[in-house]
């Protein structure tokens, strides 16, 4: 494995941390991973204090959007070290993220070892409380100085870390969406499997007016027939329909292949739970909604884990779902996963990469 050197922080901030009040990705730890490619190769990399980088006015990514980022998650083991959550499955969506904005990937491997490396480096920062979680952000993007429409010569890699509690304020009580009926996320053939800025770009304005009319979310609806049901943007979607798991499938580009996502299928199949993984229209979960076939709604992601959706508002009508209530399933869901990431349940498909600190 290639030597990454480290460059230590001469202090640590971590006493100006709120520990009692992290919300999601506001504090950053002490330390950074940074690699640069340049010369058509990666670097090994320097493990160093985290600060402001230079950044020319005229950096390809600040007008064209050359970037693409992961988020997974360390825990503290109840058994005593560091479980750091499925890296592989983030490192290979991340090559596949590369190539859709033609960013040169970084090796998963290289992946891995930088977040093993500097996990271990910044340990202090893994918050102890049950539901907190150390938050780890991979991004790379193009560092070129040029205003043509092309892609950079040069990227960095960089890996920042966050002590975070839930995503959304809720924490597990459920969440009201709003299902989005004029904006669209992505289109097939565009960028919606990957975990590029455009994406989250193009869903901030939607955003923005939901949270206006007290939405924590909007649901997005395919960008062609604004029918079949896409994911929340932050999360992918899952409806239990007489006890079938039903998730859109992924096979038509548009949505992200999420890691809590396939968790989730993994599990439900051990579960014994019947699954497909479909188009399903909002027509659809309307009708189930109003024969009483729909039993729940619920996100994943790594950021938001399990998070069920309370109340669906679609063209004007709301939708109360288990009666704006956790879920049996959601709440299986939750807690295997979350059980497994601090160690409390068996690891039975080695899902954690676990460093004995
Ligand atoms: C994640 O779940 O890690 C995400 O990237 C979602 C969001 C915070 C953008």
């Amino acid at each position: 494995m290639d030597t990454i050197e480290i460059i230590k922080s001469p202090g640590t901030k971590i006493k100006s941390v709120d520990w009692n009040n992290l919300r999601f990705g506001v504090f950053f730890s002490d330390h950074i991973f940074v690699s640069e490619y340049t010369n058509d190769k990666w670097d090994n990399g320097t493990i160093q204090p985290y600060g402001a980088m230079d950044i020319e006015p005229a950096n390809c990514t600040l007008h064209y959007g050359q970037t693409i980022f992961e988020g997974l998650k360390a825990f503290p083991s109840v058994k005593g070290g560091v479980n750091i959550f499925r890296p592989d499955m983030n490192g290979k969506r991340m090559m596949g993220s590369a190539e859709a904005v033609c960013i040169p990937p970084y090796p998963v491997e290289k992946f891995v070892e930088a977040v093993k490396e500097v996990v271990a480096i910044d340990s202090d920062w893994i918050p102890k409380k049950r539901g907190e979680s150390l938050y780890i952000r991979p991004f790379s993007f193009g560092t070129g100085n040029f205003l043509g429409v092309n892609a950079s010569d040069t990227y960095k890699f960089i890996i920042i870390l966050s002590p975070v509690a839930s995503y959304y304020k809720e924490g597990l009580n459920p969440v009201k969406i709003l299902v989005e009926t004029e904006k669209v996320r992505a289109v097939r053939g565009g960028l919606g499997a990957a975990k590029t800025a455009a994406n989250y770009a193009a869903s901030m304005r939607a955003g923005l007016m939901a949270h206006q009319k007290g939405f924590s979310q909007v649901l997005w609806l395919d960008g062609v027939h604004r029918k079949y049901i896409d994911e929340v943007g932050a999360m992918n979607i899952m409806f239990v329909i007489n006890d079938e798991l039903i998730t859109p499938a992924l096979d038509k580009g548009n949505i992200l292949a999420g890691v809590t996502r396939n968790t989730v299928l993994q599990l439900a199949k051990e579960f014994g739970m019947k699954i497909t993984e479909r188009e399903i229209s909002i027509d659809e979960v309307a009708d189930a909604h109003k024969n009483g076939s729909l039993q729940e709604v619920f996100g994943t992601g790594t950021a938001a884990v399990i998070s069920p959706v309370g109340m669906l508002q679609y063209k004007g009508k709301e939708m109360i779902i288990n009666n704006n209530k956790i879920g049996k399933y959601a709440q299986r869901f939750y807690d295997t996963i979350t059980g497994i990431q601090y160690g409390e349940i068996e690891d039975k498909y080695n899902w954690n990469v676990h460093l004995d600190i």
